[in-house]
């Protein structure tokens, strides 16, 4: 009975949320390609887009695409003959030519599960398009994403041959600078970049640190 009231206040405003999106989605150009090309969602633009300025992805390469649910990344670097393990914390369909691990980036069992799907093979390429549950509060979006983004950078430094590329989603913010900076310890070129299917209202962006000059462990090797 105490707490109908603020029950029936947040139904409605969740209600207002939900139609306030699917107007957008009902809006949104990529929203209705990406449907009448077969992709899982529009972020597969953002990618392609990437793809054409840098040009990183060829026929062969090994790519981990990390938050790769539900999975227009994977599909479109499998239809560029990439060999891709996909991981999410979230269930993901199955995909013909990938291979899909379940797994929370930010737990310590992710690394073995993923080192098995892996089989043995390098992956050239390490894409991130992983993202936090917004809060909409954006100093605070933008530390829990520099969170995953300083992971990510780890996982690369550790995995990625020489001449390797990372490719990770961020938020704008106060760490954004010092992260760049970072990234351009280990690698030859870093560039920002926001592709035209990144929402014009969102601080999203894409960090692509191309040519990873080799972590201290693979100089030891003679
Ligand atoms: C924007 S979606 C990715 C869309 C995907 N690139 C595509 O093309 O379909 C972000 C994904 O990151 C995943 N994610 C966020 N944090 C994660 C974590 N710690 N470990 C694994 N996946 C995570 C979410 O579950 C979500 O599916």
């Amino acid at each position: 009975m105490r707490f109908e009231k603020s029950i029936r206040k947040f139904n409605k405003q969740h209600s207002e949320i939900t139609k306030r999106w699917l107007k957008r989605q009902d809006r949104d150009p990529f929203v209705h390609q990406a449907k009448a090309e077969g992709f899982r969602s529009r972020a597969v633009y953002k990618l392609q887009d990437i793809q054409q300025k840098y040009g990183f992805l060829h026929t062969g390469t090994v790519v981990l695409d990390l938050g790769a649910a539900p999975g227009s990344w994977t599909q479109w670097c499998v239809h560029q003959g990439c060999h891709v393990v996909a991981v999410d914390r979230l269930p993901m369909d199955p995909l013909s030519g990938a291979t899909v691990v379940c797994a929370d980036l930010q737990d310590d069992s992710a690394q073995a599960v993923i080192q098995e799907a892996l089989g043995g093979r390098i992956p050239q390429v390490i894409l991130s398009d992983m993202a936090p549950n917004t809060t909409g509060h954006r100093a605070t979006d933008h530390l829990q994403v520099m969170a995953l983004c300083d992971l990510v950078l780890s996982w690369a430094l550790m995995m990625l041959p020489v001449g390797g590329c990372m490719v990770i989603k961020s938020f704008d913010g106060s760490e954004t600078q010092d992260f760049l900076k970072a990234c351009r310890r280990d690698f030859d070129r870093v560039s920002r970049y926001k592709p035209s299917a990144s929402r014009k209202e969102s601080s999203e962006f894409y960090i692509i640190a191309q040519g990873f000059r080799g972590s201290p462990a693979q100089a030891d090797v003679p």
